[in-house]
């Protein structure tokens, strides 16, 4: 009957509506396709190009993409320089070792020359994020919807209640993913971005020379392990020296965090605290197998990548990534 299927296209519309399908707010698949065709291929292209002669690039493109995402939503805000009046988000505390800054603003550039004005620094980001672990395998490993515009506003100040601490424990770290909506198994899964980088000693030597300030060691960190990081670590007062996060495998995006991290090998209190809950530790246990892992990731990733997007007239595209227009 004509009325009752009018009444399900209805139906259905409101639905797609409800779950922000239909709203012009959302981030879609290829934004760019008719602004700007190549953008996704002169990202892929630049970011390709510079992992050939910077092997460390995709942990710092990471990394950068995760704490961007973190504070005030994925709108490029991480991207902008401190200026007299404003301390920005890069120069926060908890920015150590961030880099890989000039890159985007070199592919930034690159675009502003082929189509002026369209492509976001947050867009820009987020691909070649994508694309610098991707390199690896030669082909994207998670979809990245686009059409993120750029805040114009970076605090110093919001880092610090945003970005979790490699000290929390599994409560504080549940309690900082869940307020940018994401869930327990989110928290597993991105912790998993540990397989490629480094971390600096200051950073967890408290849990090889002075865990409960009695000149102890974390009973919960692999004894063997903990040996070798003391032979890294030299002293509590170390804050210079950096140890690869994934032993031996930390160029090399693969499943190997969960195979360590089940052995008591995780880095941080903030990686071990995923086996301190039994439903953190069963889907630690699962993203062993590298199939799970990869597929698991991209899927948080996804879901990463659209916290606190600033989408259709809000925001602008920024000139220049480190400059507000
Ligand atoms: C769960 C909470 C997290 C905490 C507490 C945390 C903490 C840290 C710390 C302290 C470092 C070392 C920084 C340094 O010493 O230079 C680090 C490095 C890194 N993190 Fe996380 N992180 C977390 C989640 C994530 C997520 C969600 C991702 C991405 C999906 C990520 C990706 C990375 C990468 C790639 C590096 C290596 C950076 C490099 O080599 O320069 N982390 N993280
Ligand atoms: C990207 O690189 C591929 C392979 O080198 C090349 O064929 C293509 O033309 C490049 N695309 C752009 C937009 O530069
Ligand atoms: C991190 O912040 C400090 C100031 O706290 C600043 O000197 C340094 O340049 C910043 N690092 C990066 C990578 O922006
Ligand atoms: C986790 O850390 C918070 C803040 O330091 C503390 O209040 C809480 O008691 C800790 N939870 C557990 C289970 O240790
Ligand atoms: C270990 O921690 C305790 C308590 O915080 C402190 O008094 C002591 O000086 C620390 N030891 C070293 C070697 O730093
Ligand atoms: C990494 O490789 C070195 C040299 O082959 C070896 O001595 C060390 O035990 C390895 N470390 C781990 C944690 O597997
Ligand atoms: C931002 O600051 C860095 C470090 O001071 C500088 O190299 C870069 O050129 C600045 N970016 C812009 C767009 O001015």
């Amino acid at each position: 009957m004509k009325i009752s299927s009018e009444f399900v296209l209805l139906a259905c519309l409101v639905a797609f509506c409800a779950v922000g399908v239909c709203q012009g707010g959302s981030l879609r698949k290829n934004f760019y396709r008719e602004s700007c065709p190549a953008a996704e291929e002169i990202i892929r292209n630049a970011t390709w190009k510079h992992v050939t002669t910077n092997h460390l690039l995709p942990a710092k493109l990471l990394r950068m993409h995760f704490h961007e995402c973190f504070v005030r939503g994925c709108d490029g805000s991480i991207l902008i320089n401190s200026t007299a009046s404003n301390t920005a988000e890069k120069d926060s505390i908890p920015n150590l070792s961030l880099s890989g800054f000039d890159v985007v603003e070199e592919i930034k550039a690159e675009l502003e020359k082929k189509c002026p004005g369209i492509v976001s620094c947050a867009d820009i980001l987020s691909l070649a994020a994508r694309d610098s672990v991707s390199f690896q395998f030669q082909k994207p490993m998670w979809e990245v919807l686009t059409g993120r515009r750029d805040g114009r506003v970076s605090l110093e100040s919001e880092v610090f209640p945003n970005i979790p601490s490699p000290f929390h424990n599994f409560t504080v770290l549940m309690q900082f993913f869940q307020r940018k909506g994401l869930t327990v198994h989110d928290l597993v899964v991105l912790s998993g971005g540990h397989t490629i980088g480094i971390g600096h000693c200051n950073l967890f030597s408290n849990r090889l020379y002075n865990f409960t300030g009695k000149g102890d060691q974390d009973p919960s960190l692999n004894p063997a392990y903990a040996q070798f990081l003391k032979s890294k670590c030299r002293s509590l007062t170390d804050t210079t020296t950096t140890v690869e996060m994934d032993p031996n495998s930390s160029l090399n995006f693969d499943k190997n965090y969960f195979v360590i991290l089940n052995q008591n090998m995780g880095m941080f209190q903030s990686d071990a605290a995923l086996l301190t809950n039994k439903g953190a530790r069963t889907i630690a246990m699962e993203l062993t197998t590298q199939a799970k892992f990869f597929t698991e990731f991209a899927q948080s990733m996804k879901r990463m990548g659209n916290i606190g997007v600033v989408t259709g007239s809000s925001g602008e595209i920024r000139k220049k990534c480190g400059i507000i227009n």
